[in-house]
């Protein structure tokens, strides 16, 4: 299908709206219990989406893997559930209710197994009545619009950290309405909930989400990612010119890794997690940690990498060079250093140079720069000379 008509069919969807839209008048408030760093974790989407695969065994399995990998150790913390986890009808009492042959436990059951080990737990709905996937004869499963305070207090109840909030079968109603509305809501509960705006950028949310009303910590700025080098390109381009809409504790999203999917090579895989971090995107595993490879591990485990992601000066780099396929991008860094990443998007190795003034050093002088997936530190004068394969990042902390 057309992708425009697709996306059209999947914004309006099929159903009838059911409900009166309640007008929130709660008053909006920071929650200083809500993580202002760049959320971190995994979510199955890109790994299973709707497989059978994906069941409470699953997650349970991944969450024993954050233990055991050591990725909580890294930072890693949500465990978060995708689109596919409720049953296809609200209950009796128009309560959500999760799919029996998925989660037999219960989703209360799993959150609590997900906080034994000191993690967090996320869920996902979308601001529609039904949310993306599938719709089969003309049904979906249930969508929070018009059953925003009612599902905030379900998530709430069964202790969810974490609500990725999905932008299908909208039935047009405007966005800023329908994300304030859940925003509202689950700030009534009076449970800190990460708010994760997921409305493909369609409505530029970095101008509205992070802010009043809405107060969303992050939101996607793109379509879905696929496990290509294309779309992780594509992606990349579109997020990386929004650098000046981000902030601590509001962040554009480009959404979730591919790393060790088995799409890209690990070159690409490199650079699609250099680029996510410098851009101080989300850090959201999208792979199955049970059957990980240990190239994929490491790149994930990236300590030195992940912590320019996760620098507390909650700055996104800032493109500072786009010309003959390579980019620049330069992140100012809390302790007065820079981290810089260099990417190579063509297909043919380059030669390239950067200068100290380019990255917004003192031209003369001393710096150390260290080589983030080597691990090895050199002196000079800020200047980075380096030869680029095809698709290939270097990136590199540079202190004085
Ligand atoms: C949309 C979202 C994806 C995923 C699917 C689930 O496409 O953008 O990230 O959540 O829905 O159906």
């Amino acid at each position: 299908m057309n992708g425009s008509i697709a996306s059209l069919l999947r914004a309006t969807g099929f159903g009838t709206l059911m409900c009166a839209l309640a007008i929130a008048t709660t008053p909006v408030q920071a929650d200083e219990a809500t993580p202002q760093l760049p959320q971190m974790g995994f979510n199955n989407w890109n790994s299973t989406h709707c497989r059978d695969e994906f069941d409470e065994g699953m997650i349970r399995g991944i969450a024993d893997k954050f233990i055991s990998l050591g990725l909580k150790d890294a930072g890693y913390q949500y465990v978060n559930v995708d689109d596919c986890w409720a049953n296809w009808q609200r209950d009796k009492d128009g309560h959500l209710t999760p799919n029996p042959k998925r989660f037999p436990s219960g989703i209360a059951a799993l959150a609590d197994y997900i906080h034994q080990r000191g993690l967090k737990f996320g869920l996902y709905s979308s601001a529609g009545t039904s949310t993306c996937e599938p719709l089969q004869e003309n049904r979906g499963f249930p969508g929070g619009l018009g059953h925003e305070k009612d599902d905030a207090a379900t998530f709430a109840s069964w202790h969810v950290d974490y609500l990725k909030y999905d932008n299908c079968n909208n039935q047009k109603i405007d966005a800023k309405k329908r994300y304030k509305d859940m925003a509202d809501a689950l700030r009534a509960t009076g449970r800190p909930i990460f708010f994760s705006v997921c409305e493909w950028g369609e409505n530029k949310p970095w101008l509205w989400a992070g802010k009043a009303p809405v107060d969303a910590q992050s939101w996607r700025t793109t379509g879905d990612i696929t496990d290509t080098y294309a779309s992780m390109l594509k992606i990349f381009k579109q997020n990386v010119v929004l650098d000046r809409y981000a902030s601590l504790g509001h962040w554009n999203d480009p959404d979730m890794l591919e790393v060790g999917n088995g799409g890209m090579t690990d070159v690409e895989y490199r650079s699609h997690f250099s680029l996510w971090a410098i851009m101080a995107s989300p850090l959201l595993i999208g792979t199955d940690l049970r059957t990980i490879k240990p190239e994929a591990l490491q790149i994930l485990l990236n300590k030195d990498v992940i912590a320019i992601d996760q620098d507390p000066l909650g700055v996104q780099g800032k493109q500072v060079r786009d010309a003959g396929g390579i980019h620049v991008i330069v992140k100012p860094l809390k302790d007065g250093g820079h981290a810089v990443a260099v990417f190579n998007e063509g297909n043919a190795a380059k030669d390239v140079t950067v200068t100290p003034k380019e990255i917004g050093l003192k031209t003369g002088g001393s710096y150390t720069l260290r080589d983030l997936w080597t691990h090895t530190d050199t002196k000079g004068d800020g200047s980075i000379k380096t030869k680029l394969e095809p698709h290939a990042t270097v990136m590199y902390r540079i202190s004085q």
